[in-house]
């Protein structure tokens, strides 16, 4: 397993749609091993193939909390077959944009279609915290941020404060 470089913004392939698994073989396998190892690594709950430069519709994610056993899921070419009228708030961050937390509403259920690491195809519900978040992770497959919740001119200024930080140079005084 591999720790993969997280991707972050203003990088313009998060903002590309990623192409459908057609396989299951031992690179896609490998992959979704990484994607896992990147995850824990940084202490997210969820990391989409697109967020380290592969614009694959996979993701994983993992929302138990630190003291639980592990409980990671995986998702292939993952759909979205139903929503809830009813709608839950979290305040989401996403490792592709660091330091920024924005409140998003979303359906509280949502019905997921997907492929496992078996190839299976799976139909399963979701709610709460993990309906978000698959939903999150679902959107980055579509080149979908949290930022793009927010108006255009608080998207840039956001983006703008972080691409600064990035490269602060080191500062001399001669
Ligand atoms: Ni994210």
């Amino acid at each position: 397993m591999t720790i993969r470089e997280i991707i972050t913004v203003p990088d313009e392939i998060l903002k590309k749609i990623s192409e459908p698994i057609e396989k299951v073989g031992v690179n896609e396998k490998k992959l979704i091993d990484d994607l896992f190892e990147t995850m824990y690594n940084s202490n997210g709950i969820g990391l989409a193939a697109v967020q380290v430069g592969i614009l694959k519709r996979v993701l994983v994610i993992d929302v138990s909390s630190k003291e639980d056993k592990k409980k990671p899921m995986c998702f292939i070419n993952p759909t979205i077959k139903k929503l809830s009228d009813e709608m839950s708030v979290y305040e989401e961050g996403c490792l592709s944009i660091p330091d920024t937390f924005i409140e998003i509403q979303r359906p509280k259920i949502c019905e997921i279609e997907y492929v496992d690491i078996d190839g299976k195809i799976n139909i399963k519900q979701f709610d709460g915290l993990l309906s978000t978040c698959v939903q999150h992770e679902i959107n980055h497959l579509d080149g979908k941020l949290i930022i793009d919740h927010l108006s255009k001119l608080k998207r840039d200024m956001i983006i703008k404060k972080i691409s600064k930080n990035q490269n602060n140079p080191d500062r001399i005084i001669v």
